[in-house]
C-alpha cells in the first residue's frame, strides 16, 4: 500500500530567486535524545554525485547516521537505507540520477523495508521535486540542501511512523554549526567556509539550489581547521561556490584574504580552496597567496568564455582583458603558480568568432588544466530561454577542439616539473596501477611512483622522471627509502 506523506513542503522557483537582505541566523546542531541508537543494526549507503559541496554534505549526513547508530553498508543489497545526494548542474548529471532511481526500485522489491532517499541539488528544483513525487512513488524520503541537519528526524518519521517525507525549503538563511562529520579521508578534509551563491550567472542553477550566500564565522572556520591540524590532517580545502565573496554577508570587516592569512598561521601543511570567481578575486587575496607557506600555489579560476559578448550574456561581470590582467597579477606575485579553469562551449549565441576567442584566451592564459562542458539549459535560469539553434555536431566539434588545446596545457604544465623534486601528499595506491603509490604535488599535479604503503598519508619528496598529459612519473627521494 502507498504510504502517506508526514512532513511535506515543496520548493518554489520564485522563492529560490529571491534575495532578501537580512541577518544570517546561526544555529547549533542539537541531537534529540530520543533518536540516539534508533539506527542500531541498520546499514546505510550514500551515493554522492557532483561537486565537493555535495561530498562535504555527504560526510555530514554520514556523521549524523553514525550518531544514530547506523553503520556503513558495503553494497546496495545489504543496505537498509540508500541516499542519493544529487547534482543538478547539467542535464547529463540529472539523467544519470533518474537512471539510478529507476534501477534502485528493483532492490525495494527484494527488500520492502529498504528506505530510499533523494537529497542534494536536484530536489531543490521545483520541476524535479514534482517529477519524483509523481513518477517515483517508491522514494520514501526527499529533502534538499538546506535541511540535511534534520536527517535524523526524517528517518524517525519514515521508520517509526511509516510515513513518507518530502521537505525542501527554497529560502533558508541559516548556518548550522556542529553537525557531526564522518570524513571520507583521514589526511585530507573539506571545510565549508560559506554556503550558497548570489552571482546568478545566467546558465547556472546553483543560486537556486543552494540559496543565498551565507558565510560561516571566522572563529568557527579557524577552530575547525585547528582541530583538523591537531588530528594530524595534512590538507584542508576551503569550500564555497564563490570563496572570494567570503565575509561580505557578515557584519564585520573581514575578507577572504584575512581568512587565508589567519589560516596560514595554523600548523597544517596544505591549504587549498575552491571555487574562485574572477570578478571577486582581489589583490589582497593575490598578496596573501604570494606569502606562500601552507597556501598552495594552485588556483582554479573559472573563465567560462573568452568572448566579451558571451561573458556579458553569461553575467560574469568581467571582460576577457580583466581576466587576463588577474592572471598576469597572479603570475607576477606568485611565480610558478598553476592556474586551471572551467569553460563552457556553445553557450546560446556563441559564433565561430566567439569560440575562436575562447581558444585564443586559453593560449594566452596558459592554463595547466580545464574542465570543459557543452552548455546545458537548466530550467528556471535566464539562459535556458535564450535562442539556441547551433547544430549538436558543431557543439561537439567545438568541445573536441577545445579539449585538444587544453590537453596541450596539461602536458606543458606537467613538463615543467621534469627532473625536479616535488613534495607529494601520498593518497594511496594508484588507481591505474596498484603497485604504484599516487598523490598530488603542491601545484596539484598527480604523481605516481613506486613506494612502501607506510608512506600513505605522509608528504614525501619525489623526483619527477617523466611527465605525461595526465600525470607525472617519479621515484622517491633517498631520504624516504
Ligand atoms: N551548462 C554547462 N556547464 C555548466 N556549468 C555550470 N552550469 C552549467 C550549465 N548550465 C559549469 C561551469 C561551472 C562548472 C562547475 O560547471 O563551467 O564553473
Ligand atoms: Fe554558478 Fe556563477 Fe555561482 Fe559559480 S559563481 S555557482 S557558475 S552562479
Amino acid at each position: 500500500m502507498e504510504k502517506d506523506y508526514g512532513k511535506y513542503f515543496a520548493p518554489s522557483l520564485k522563492e529560490a530567486r529571491k534575495r532578501i537582505k537580512k541577518e544570517i541566523e546561526k544555529i547549533k546542531f542539537s541531537f534529540p535524545e530520543h533518536l540516539r541508537q534508533f539506527g542500531k543494526d541498520k546499514k546505510y549507503l550514500i551515493k554522492t554525485f557532483g561537486c565537493q559541496a555535495n561530498e562535504a554534505d555527504s560526510e555530514k549526513m554520514a556523521g549524523i547516521l553514525h550518531r544514530l547508530g547506523f553503520t556503513e553498508a558495503d553494497n546496495e543489497s545489504e543496505a537498509d537505507l540508500i541516499l542519493l545526494n544529487t547534482c543538478a548542474i547539467r542535464e547529463t548529471a540529472e539523467n544519470r540520477t533518474f537512471g539510478e532511481l529507476g534501477r534502485l526500485k528493483g532492490f525495494k522489491m527484494h527488500n520492502p523495508d529498504l528506505l530510499l532517499g533523494v537529497c542534494g541539488c536536484m530536489p531543490q528544483e521545483e520541476r524535479v521535486f514534482n517529477l519524483i513525487k509523481e513518477k517515483y512513488p517508491h522514494i520514501d524520503l526527499v529533502f534538499g540542501t538546506h535541511n540535511i541537519h534534520k536527517l535524523g528526524e526524517y528517518l524517525y518519521d519514515a521508520y517509526l511512523n511509516k510515513e513518507k517525507v518530502a521537505e525542501v525549503f527554497s529560502e533558508e538563511g541559516k548556518v548550522v554549526e556542529g553537525i557531526p562529520t564522518k570524513r571520507a579521508h583521514d589526511r585530507k578534509a573539506w571545510v565549508n567556509i560559506m554556503y550558497g551563491c548570489d552571482e546568478f550567472c545566467t546558465y547556472c542553477i546553483v543560486p537556486y539550489t543552494r540559496g543565498r550566500e551565507r558565510s560561516r564565522s571566522p572563529e568557527d572556520i579557524i577552530s575547525e581547521v585547528r582541530e583538523l591540524a591537531e588530528l594530524g590532517y595534512q590538507e584542508v580545502t576551503l569550500l564555497g561556490q564563490n570563496v572570494n565573496a567570503y565575509g561580505k554577508d557578515l557584519n564585520i570587516d573581514y575578507t577572504f584574504a584575512d581568512l587565508l592569512l589567519e589560516l596560514r598561521e595554523i600548523a597544517i601543511p596544505r591549504i587549498r580552496f575552491t571555487t574562485s570567481h574572477p570578478h571577486d578575486l582581489d589583490d589582497e587575496t593575490i598578496y596573501a597567496l604570494a606569502k606562500g607557506g601552507n597556501l598552495m600555489p594552485h588556483l582554479h579560476l573559472p573563465v567560462q568564455s573568452g568572448s566579451n559578448k558571451i561573458l556579458k550574456k553569461m553575467n560574469r561581470k568581467y571582460t576577457r582583458e580583466e581576466y587576463l590582467e588577474k592572471i598576469r597579477m597572479l603570475r607576477k606575485h606568485v611565480p610558478g603558480i598553476s592556474i586551471t579553469t572551467d569553460i563552457i562551449v556553445a553557450f546560446p549565441g556563441e559564433t565561430d568568432e566567439d569560440f575562436k576567442e575562447t581558444l585564443s584566451l586559453v593560449r594566452e592564459a596558459d592554463f595547466e588544466g580545464a574542465f570543459t562542458f557543452i552548455f546545458s539549459p537548466r530550467e528556471g535560469t535566464p539562459a535556458a530561454k535564450y535562442p539556441d539553434d547551433l547544430d549538436p555536431g558543431v557543439k561537439k566539434e567545438r568541445l573536441l577542439a577545445l579539449n585538444k588545446l587544453v590537453n596541450e596545457g596539461y602536458l606543458r604544465g606537467n613538463k615543467r616539473f621534469e627532473g625536479k623534486t616535488v613534495k607529494v601528499l601520498v593518497d594511496g595506491p594508484s588507481q591505474k596501477n596498484p603497485h604504484l603509490l599516487s598523490g598530488y604535488t603542491e601545484h596539484n599535479k598527480l604523481v605516481n611512483f613506486p613506494g612502501d604503503k607506510n608512506l600513505i598519508g605522509k608528504i614525501v619528496d619525489v623526483k619527477v622522471e617523466k611527465a605525461y598529459t595526465w600525470h607525472l612519473r617519479g621515484i622517491i627521494s633517498k631520504s624516504h627509502s
